[in-house]
C-alpha cells in the first residue's frame, strides 16, 4: 500500500489526457491530485473517473486552472461558486478535497491534508500592491491568464480571497492535536524559496502568499506535496521534504513515458540517498 502525488496532468492538452487515461490500476494505493488536471469542470471529471478506478482512495485540492472560469459568466457562477461545484464533483465520486475531514494514512496514521490558500502576491519585492506586483512582473513582460479568468468573487480581490482560505485553513489545522504528523497538500508552493523559476523569476507573484511560509514546522508535516511550477523537484527545509510533483504541458514531460512513471513515491519515504542533507535541493529532469 502505497501513497504517491502528481500534480498539473492539464489534461486539456490531448497528449496528456491520452496519457492520463492509460495509468494503470494501483489497487490499494492512494493517490494526491495536486490541482490544475485541468480547465474546466468537464476536464477535472474526466481526470476524477480516470484515478477513482485506478487508485483505492483519491485527495484533490485545486490549482489555478481549475477555478478558472470564462469572462463572460456572471459573477454569481465564478469564483468561490466555480470552487464549490469542483468541491461537489469531487465529493460524489468519494475524492477527498479541502473542505472534508483530513483522512488518515493507515500504515503511519498521518493525517492528509488538502489545503487551498491560492497566492496574494506577497512573493514579490515586499511592500507592492497586487497592482503594483502585476506591473513589475510586466516589465519582464511576464503576466499570468489568471489575471483574467481567475475571478475572485464574492471576495473584492484574490488577495483577499487568499486571506480569507488561510485563516479558514488554520483554524482546521489548529485544531489537530500536537501528536500529529501530516502529509500537506496544496497546489501552491508554501515558501517563496520554493518558488523559484530561473527562466521566468517574476511570476513568483503569482505562485504562493508568505503567510505559509512556516506551516511546515508549525503544523508538524513530513512532506509538503505541490505544484503549479511545472519544475519537479524534491527539496528539504529543517528536515521537511518538499515535493514538487507537476507532469506539466507536453514539452514538460517526456511522452516515450507513461503518466505512472511520474508519481511521486510520498509514504513510505523512499530511502535516503547519502550526501542528500537538510537543505538538498533535487531538481527532477526526467
Ligand atoms: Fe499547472
Ligand atoms: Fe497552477
Amino acid at each position: 500500500m502505497r501513497l504517491w502525488a502528481i500534480s498539473d496532468l492539464h489534461v486539456g492538452f490531448e497528449v496528456n489526457r491520452a496519457a492520463v487515461e492509460a495509468m494503470t490500476d494501483h489497487g490499494d494505493d492512494w493517490l494526491i491530485l495536486a490541482g490544475d488536471t485541468g480547465d474546466t469542470l468537464a476536464q477535472l471529471t474526466l481526470v476524477l473517473d480516470v484515478v477513482t478506478r485506478r487508485f483505492a482512495k483519491v485527495i484533490w485540492t485545486p490549482g489555478n486552472h481549475d477555478l478558472w472560469t470564462p469572462r463572460q459568466w456572471p459573477e454569481s457562477r465564478r469564483g468561490e461558486t466555480h470552487y464549490a461545484r469542483l468541491v461537489e464533483a469531487c465529493r460524489e465520486r468519494g475524492v477527498v478535497t479541502p473542505e472534508d475531514s483530513f483522512v488518515v494514512w493507515p500504515e503511519t496514521g498521518h493525517a492528509i491534508a488538502p489545503c487551498f490558500t491560492l497566492y496574494d502576491y506577497s512573493f514579490g519585492p515586499p511592500g507592492l500592491s497586487a497592482d503594483e506586483a502585476v506591473a513589475w512582473a510586466a516589465e519582464t513582460k511576464v503576466q499570468c491568464a489568471d489575471e483574467l479568468l481567475l475571478a475572485p468573487s464574492p471576495h473584492a480581490s484574490r488577495g483577499a480571497w487568499c486571506a480569507a482560505r488561510v485563516a479558514l485553513t488554520e483554524a482546521r489545522l489548529d485544531a489537530l492535536d500536537d501528536e500529529t504528523r501530516l502529509i500537506l497538500v496544496n497546489h501552491f508552493p508554501l515558501r517563496p524559496d520554493l518558488a523559484v523559476l530561473p527562466r521566468i523569476p517574476r511570476f513568483t507573484i503569482w505562485c504562493g502568499t508568505t503567510r505559509t511560509s512556516d506551516w511546515h514546522k508549525r503544523y508538524r508535516a513530513d512532506v509538503v506535496v505541490s505544484g503549479h511550477l511545472h519544475m519537479r523537484s524534491t527539496r528539504w527545509r529543517a528536515g521537511v521534504r518538499f515535493e514538487e510533483v507537476s507532469l506539466g504541458y507536453p514539452a514538460q514531460w517526456q511522452q516515450t513515458k507513461t503518466v505512472d512513471d511520474y508519481l511521486r513515491p510520498i509514504l513510505p519515504a523512499p530511502p535516503p540517498v547519502a550526501g542528500w542533507g537538510e537543505d538538498t535541493t533535487v531538481i527532477r529532469h526526467w
